[in-house]
């Protein structure tokens, strides 16, 4: 299976700082988001990745890319510690750019001829998962179970409001709809979507078609997926496992301190900072 990172996006919840760092690039201490992502496809078995980027996004493709010159000076200092740290996920990458930003479904169009005739997984680079089962892992079993789209979800978030909530069939499996950002208290049920999605390639026909009806503003998937889940062809997999949201600031931090607590010397940090101030 192949996977699809979609980086496109202007991170202008994180300005000013991504006037000129992608928002992927931010990273958790040492280690940019686009790493989590990048880990959790390789633990799940899937080592051809498309990103989808912009031209704001060059460096992703540095980052992504060997660093030659460093490689030679650690070695040459007999430095193997740093050495370790600096060559690229052994995965096969490649670079598309969105060239205007047109939305998630014009993006997920620009991945066709990467992903052929298979199923593939779709990660936004927001949602990020520390240790566990890679949720990536989790959809194709579920796939591999039903032969469906898979949808990543998670159960009655605070700011419902924020997703697309989920109509479930009575089976429990299967949905009947997708209401993206249902106004409060319409919701058609608390389970609402994140962004990992396992698609098959009958989404591009309808991304297609979507697009051709689609008026103004950014054109998301919310068409398509309303036609398949209208055919039964959508279920969904509660992910098991923290979601951190890296997507908004207080999210960010909240992955900051998780990710701490799985350092040791940083843990510390935070032990003794809690001992020393009164947080209320
Ligand atoms: C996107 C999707 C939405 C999903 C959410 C998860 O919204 O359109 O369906 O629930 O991601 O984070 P966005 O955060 O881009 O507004």
């Amino acid at each position: 299976m192949k996977g699809v990172i979609l980086a496109a996006g202007y991170g202008s919840r994180f300005l000013p700082v991504t006037k000129t760092i992608p928002k992927e690039m931010l990273p958790l201490i040492n280690k940019p988001s686009i790493d989590f992502i990048i880990e959790e496809f390789l633990e799940s078995g899937i080592n051809e990745i498309l990103v989808i980027t912009s031209r704001r996004k060059k460096v992703l493709e540095d980052y992504l890319d060997r660093e030659v010159e460093l490689e030679y000076t650690f070695k040459m200092q007999g430095a193997s510690g740093k050495l370790k740290k600096i060559p690229p996920p052994e995965a096969h990458i490649f670079f598309v750019r969105q060239k205007e930003m047109l939305g998630v479904g014009h993006a997920l169009l620009l991945s066709k001829p990467f992903v052929g005739h298979e199923p593939f997984i779709t990660a936004y680079p927001d949602d990020i998962f520390l240790g566990g089962k890679p949720p990536a892992r989790q959809l194709i079993e579920t796939y591999e179970q039903t032969n469906c789209t898979v949808l990543a979800t998670i159960y009655n978030p605070e700011d419902i409001e924020r997703y697309g909530t989920l109509a479930i069939a009575e089976d429990g499996l299967h949905i009947t709809d997708f209401v993206e950002k249902a106004p409060k208290g319409e919701e058609p049920s608390r389970e609402v979507s994140i962004g990992r999605y396992l698609y098959t390639p009958e989404i591009f026909p309808l991304l297609e078609e979507g697009l051709k009806k689609h008026k103004k503003g950014e054109y998301n998937h919310t068409y398509s997926l309303k036609q398949l889940a209208r055919q039964g062809k959508v279920v969904f997999k509660r992910i098991e496992g923290e979601r951190l949201d890296t997507g908004e600031p207080e999210g960010f931090f909240r992955a900051l301190l998780v990710y701490a607590q799985t350092v040791p010397e940083l843990k510390n940090v935070l032990k003794n900072f809690l001992a020393e101030n009164e947080l209320n």
